[in-house]
């Protein structure tokens, strides 16, 4: 197997660090998984030499690998615009990765700011290459009086058939009841009724039971009662509110992974952490590796290792349990290596514990 990694800026490459560290660790005990890695420096410093955030054939280069692994990208120097539709949009858009597949589930030992004790665990499905996210628009008379500003949304029957049918297959699978959709139909009625009309069509061809919702009073019901959701469905600027938010229900930024999934396997899937550069605290070392961690984790699940998966993810649980090594987001003061060694340390001893030394 062979995965592009591509750290990006700020943070990211602090998290990433520790995630090759992680891989490192799981392939030094299992000689079964071998996976190499090649990083790629494609950021905001390399904008800054070269004019572009990657190069003209980068898809063309990403497509020969079989997942690539996202740090975060965003710097004070490059219009944060740039940064985002010149790397990862078109990684998104081109390689029809359009599930953005985003886990909320409660940690061990991790307070959530809500005051309800019930665990949360959940997955929000957000459409990931059409959408409100498009490029299609544009300004007129600009610096007069009469200026103005067009931004089109995009939903198309296959697109919203797509993820719906994604969100319906993983709760089929993992024995779910229920489909939340986020929807805005009553003010939004053009794209929304469309997506309704859509997503009903789409859950009634399952026994699966569809529940939806306006957006303003879903994030409302987020946060007084998470416990309730299974799988939410929602268009691509609703799914990346919910999910920011779903992360911050459930421990913050520093612990959300995503996944941008090609479910048919034409492309790479691209697995990211849910935040972004954090520019307030880069350079510090003080980052929570973890939601890049669980990121490697899904990547693993996904090339077909969800043995590795697991093991990561026990590793990340135990650590908390133990609580000896917690970084600042969530209330301690250990830097962004202690936590990605403690982590690792955990895995070496679990491997080592399955093989009886090596
Ligand atoms: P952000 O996610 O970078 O930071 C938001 C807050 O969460 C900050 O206070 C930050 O310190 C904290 N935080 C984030 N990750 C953390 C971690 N691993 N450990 C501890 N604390 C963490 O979002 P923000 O500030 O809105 O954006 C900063 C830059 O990142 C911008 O340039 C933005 O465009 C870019 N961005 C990039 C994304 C990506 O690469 N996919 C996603 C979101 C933002
Ligand atoms: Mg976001």
């Amino acid at each position: 197997m062979k995965i592009a990694v591509i750290p990006g800026d700020g943070i990211g490459k602090e998290v990433m660090q520790e995630a090759l560290k992680v891989l490192d660790c799981l392939m030094q005990h299992d000689n079964t998984l071998q996976i190499e890695s090649t990083v790629f420096p494609w950021s905001s410093d390399y904008y800054m030499e070269h004019g572009c955030m990657m190069p003209k054939d980068a898809l063309e280069i990403l497509k020969k690998y079989d997942a690539i692994l996202f740090g975060a990208i965003g710097d004070v120097r490059v219009p944060d615009d740039i940064t985002v539709w010149e790397l990862i949009m078109p990684i998104r858009k081109q390689f029809q990765q359009y599930v953005n597949f985003r886990p909320i589930k409660s940690l061990p030992n991790i307070a959530s700011p809500l005051t309800s004790t019930k665990e949360v665990d959940f997955v929000i499905f957000r459409e990931n290459a059409e959408g409100e996210y498009s490029n299609s628009g544009g300004q007129l008379y600009q610096n007069q009086p009469q200026e103005m500003a067009i931004q089109n949304t995009i939903m198309t029957r296959r697109g919203i058939e797509k993820i719906t049918e994604a969100a319906c297959n993983y709760a089929l699978k993992y024995g779910k009841k229920k489909i939340t959709s986020a929807t805005k139909s009553n003010a939004v009625i053009h794209t929304m009724k469309f997506w309704d009309e859509h997503v009903k069509r789409t859950v009634s061809q399952t026994n699966l039971q569809l529940e939806s919702y306006y957006i303003d009073a879903l994030v409302a019901y987020f946060v007084e009662r998470p416990h309730d959701f299974e799988v939410v469905v929602a268009s691509n600027l609703f799914g990346d509110i919910l999910s920011d938010l779903g992360a911050a229900i459930v421990g913050g930024l520093g612990l959300s992974p995503s996944a941008n999934l090609n479910p048919e396997n034409e492309f790479p899937s691209m697995f990211e952490p849910v935040h972004g550069s954090a520019p307030d605290i880069a350079g510090h070392g003080i980052a929570n590796p973890i939601a890049q961690i669980w990121s490697l984790a899904l990547l693993l699940g996904h090339i077909g290792r969800p043995d590795a998966e697991q093991l990561v993810m026990t590793a990340i649980e135990e650590v908390l349990i133990k609580g000896d090594v917690r970084t600042a987001d969530i209330g301690g003061n250990s830097t962004t290596t202690e936590m990605g060694a403690a982590i690792c340390n955990i895995i070496a001893s679990m491997q080592i514990a399955q093989t009886g030394g090596v």
